[in-house]
């Protein structure tokens, strides 16, 4: 038996978590022990998700809750130490670029406990996001790295990390996307908001360099109120973004604008997979498009998932609302052209098990 904890925290990982939950259910060698930090704690950003991906409870719960960068990292490593000390796991599993993960990487590996890290090698290069430093930190700490798209592989061997470290095994988020699809699309998402398949816009800003200048989240809403003049937008509103939106006192003038509720995965998936376009600054919705076929547009000066533009459907319109209306023109004009990238096959995460099973004596770094 070998026992396998994955950490999750936020909302990205759920996804992740529950690809990595069928394919490890497969492997009667396989015992995983589920920790939620709890960063992201509210229904619709937490427990409706477990739901959706049929992911059972969690083994521990942290409440770790909301906080500056530090408070977040800081409460969760000193909630995770003493879980870890009692499971003692032979792989420590973390997702993606949130808070748990770096948090979790720091423990784990001053525990000289295994660690593996999903979603390794993605680089914005842009270090004031806070996902760059925990994907950095994460990465140079991990023993087995997986990497989902090729572009993770090359920024991984620029650093000088050790090949025998590296395992190209695709995209676990894709794996859920592949298994949910069928129930997604028996979902009528957009006739209970209102608006007709294929015929709306599905947008997202939650990122802080969107939306923690009044200034610039102001003009990405205006820019959205353009948008929806020419159809109408869909725009389920992240908490912060609710918050910020409520300093601003904003209200859309106009009412093609909708902003709704946070949705569950598969009222989200279904509400992308039907839309003529979607404008985000999320990180997982380009990969989301890209395996839907969907043309997006990202609100953002660089993406750290460039498959996503090379065999996908995602352009960077770049951090300046006034940019947008080129690019939906562009968008509405033609299909873009596009093909799945290597290994988003749906089963990275049966790759991501056999690699744990077949790698536990692998020697730890630096030992
Ligand atoms: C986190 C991730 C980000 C990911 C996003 C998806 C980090 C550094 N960032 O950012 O990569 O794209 O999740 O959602 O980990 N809040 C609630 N209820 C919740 C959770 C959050 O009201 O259940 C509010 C709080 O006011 C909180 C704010 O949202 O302060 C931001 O939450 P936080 O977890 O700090 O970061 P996210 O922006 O969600």
């Amino acid at each position: 038996m070998m026992k396998v904890s994955s950490i999750v925290g936020a909302r990205p990982n759920f996804t992740k978590l529950a690809a990595l939950e069928f394919a490890f259910r497969k492997r009667p060698e396989i015992q995983h022990v589920i920790i939620h930090t709890g960063q992201h704690y509210d229904e619709l950003m937490s427990s409706r998700f477990f739901e959706d991906l049929e992911i059972r409870e969690p083994d521990y719960q942290l409440n770790v809750g909301s906080g500056s960068q530090a408070e977040q990292v800081g409460r969760t490593m000193m909630a995770l130490e003493p879980v870890l000390a009692e499971e003692r796991p032979d792989w420590v599993v973390v997702m993606g670029d949130v808070n748990a993960t770096i948090a979790t990487a720091v423990v784990a590996k001053k525990m000289s406990l295994r660690l593996a890290h999903v979603e390794a090698g993605l680089r914005s290069f842009n270090w004031a996001m806070p996902e760059e430093i925990n994907r950095v930190v994460t990465d140079r700490l991990a023993d087995l790295l997986f990497v989902s798209e090729p572009s993770g592989l090359d920024n991984l061997r620029a650093e000088a990390v050790e090949e025998e470290r590296l395992r190209f095994v695709g995209n676990v988020m894709i794996d859920t996307l592949m298994r949910c699809l069928p129930i997604v699309e028996r979902r009528d998402v957009a006739g209970h908001i209102g608006v007709s398949s294929g015929e709306y816009v599905t947008a997202t800003i939650h990122r802080p360099s969107n939306t923690d200048s009044p200034e610039r989240l102001r003009a990405w809403m205006l820019a959205l109120e353009d948008v929806a003049a020419r159809l109408p937008v869909v725009f389920p509103v992240h908490p912060r973004t609710r918050e910020k939106l409520g300093e601003l006192r904003y209200e859309p003038r106009s009412a093609e604008l909708r902003l709704i509720e946070p949705l569950g995965y598969l009222d989200m998936l279904a509400l992308m997979k039907n839309a003529r376009v979607v404008l985000t600054d999320s990180g997982g919705m380009q990969e989301e498009a890209t395996a839907l076929g969907v043309a997006c547009l990202t609100l953002r000066d660089e993406t750290e998932r460039p498959v996503t533009i090379q065999c996908g459907t995602n352009r960077l319109v770049g951090s300046n609302p006034d940019r947008l209306p080129v690019f939906l023109d562009e968008a509405l004009r033609a299909p873009l052209k596009h093909r799945m990238p290597e290994k988003w096959d749906g089963k990275a995460a049966e790759r991501i098990a056999e690699e744990l099973l077949s790698c536990r004596a692998l020697p730890l770094r630096g030992r």
